[in-house]
Formats: structure tokens, sequence, C-alpha cells
């Protein structure tokens, strides 16, 4: 079943500037693997329009716009915004209705992405069907997602269960990070990988691709810690989605 209700938001006006410091060290897995596939998979954007839903500071956006990404807006109910470079507009909102955030009723965007922040969406299906109206006829959504098995392996290993009693849970979970803050409590409800591709075909979207980026050797021997999280809990999910042409939207062209 594709879970309608997503992640508590609120806790990410005290969390942001904690979750990017933490984002912004050497040794962040956003930047060691996260980043570098999230930017591989968006391909050359130049003279292209970007959305991004739950855009953090608004930094990786700003990086877009230096390479040739054009008209950007971010997103984020945190507020926590760089000074936005030419061509970005940091806007207060909140992703789970894209089209009613100030400024965007009747735009659309080259890219749409979702990096972390899909899980906060009210409704997911909704969110991405709302984001997959304002694509652009060759335009694709970016979202990335924490493996699933991750949080249950966590989860087990805190409570004495086993993997698949989490995995399977429906029960809303509480969880802290502590290199972000670890007096912050994220609420977060489980979800499965048939959840998450599921809640892509309700929303009327195909994967064109998907990747479950690892580190390069080379940074696996200078940052061995981090290489042990991701043997241990694998990491994140990528895809690139792009709307399902059905007769009667092709037939709309
Ligand atoms: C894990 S961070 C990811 C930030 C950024 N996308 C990145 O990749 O670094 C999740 C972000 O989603 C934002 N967020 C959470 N709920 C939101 C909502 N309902 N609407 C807009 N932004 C939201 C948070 O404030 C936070 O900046």
């Amino acid at each position: 079943m594709v879970p309608m209700s997503g992640d508590a938001t609120r806790p990410w006006q005290r969390l942001s500037s904690g979750f990017e410091e933490a984002r912004a060290r050497e040794d962040s897995l956003d930047r060691l693997v996260e980043w570098p596939a999230q930017r591989e998979l968006l391909g050359d954007v130049t003279g292209l329009s970007v959305l991004d839903a739950g855009c953090g500071n608004g930094a990786k956006l700003a990086q877009l716009a230096t390479e040739g990404a054009v008209d950007c807006v971010g997103v984020d109910l945190s507020e926590n915004f760089i000074e936005p470079p030419r061509g970005v507009r940091l806007v207060l909102g909140d992703l789970s209705d894209l089209a009613a955030v100030p400024g965007l009723s009747g735009r659309s965007f080259d890219r749409i992405l979702f990096l972390q922040s899909f899980g906060y969406a009210a409704d997911g299906v909704a969110a991405l069907r709302t984001a997959r109206s304002m694509l652009t006829d060759d335009g694709f959504i970016l979202l990335t997602r924490t493996q699933p098995v991750r949080h249950a392996l966590e989860r087990a290993e805190q409570n004495g269960t086993s993997l698949g009693e989490e995995y399977f849970s429906t029960d809303a979970f509480s969880y802290r990070h502590r290199t972000w803050d670890e007096h912050v409590t994220l609420t977060k409800r489980p979800y499965t990988m048939s959840d998450l591709l599921n809640t892509f075909s309700a929303a009327g979207l195909w994967i064109d691709t998907t990747v479950e980026p690892q580190m390069a050797a080379d940074l696996a021997e200078r940052y061995p810690h981090k290489k042990a999280v991701l043997d241990r809990y694998l990491g994140i999910l990528m895809f690139r989605l792009r709307p399902l042409q059905t007769p009667s939207s092709t037939a709309a062209r």
C-alpha cells in the first residue's frame, strides 16, 4: 500500500542549520557520494530551468545556476537560505503542493528535484502529480530517498528485532541524526521498496534510471569510517522519473 501521509516537517525549522553544517563537512556523504551522483544524473543544465523542492539553504541550486541553469526556484519551509545568485529565487513554501507556492502557479520547469525531501510531502502521490504537471515536454524529476533497508536495520539494532519485522512495520518511528542535531527528533513513516515504486506509478511516472551510488575507491581509502557506513546501511536511492505518456496526454499535444 502507498502511505498517504508523510514525515513530520516542523522540526526542520530547528534542524536546518545543523543539517547544513553537517552537509558542508569534508567527509559528509552528501559531498562524497550523493551530490556528485545527483549532479551526474542531472547532466548538462545549460539553459534549463530547475525547481528544487526542499532545497535546504539553496546551495545546490546556486551551483546549478553557475553551471548554466536559468530561472531557478528553490522551495523550503526552513527559510535558512543563502544569498541567491542571479537567476535563482529561494522561496518559503511547502513542497506538498508546489503549484500553490507563491510565484509558481502556471510555471513549468525542465528539471524538478526532490533531493532527500520527498518523504516530507503530506501526500507523496499528490505532490508528485503536481510536480509532473509542472514539467516541460522533455522534463524529468530527480528524486532521491534513503534506502528503506537503512532505517529498518537501524531500528532492528535499536529494538533488538529483526530486519524484516522493522522493514514491514507500518508504525511511525522517532529518529535523531547525531551529526545534524541530536536534540531534534524527527518522526518518520516507514516505507518499503514497493511503497516507493507504487507511489511513482500512482503519480503517472516511469523510472528512466535508478542509481544506488557508492564511494569511489580513492575516497573509500581516505574516509574509511564513511565507507563503513555505506557498507552497513547501503546509502540512498536515486530515480530519474518521467511522465507516462497515456494516449490522451499524447493526443493533447
Ligand atoms: C534532508 S534535507 C535535504 C536538503 C537538500 N535537498 C539537500 O539535498 O541537501 C530536507 C529538506 O526538506 C525541507 N523540508 C521538510 N519538509 C518540507 C516541506 N513540507 N516543504 C518544503 N521543504 C521541506 C527541510 O527544511 C530540509 O531543508
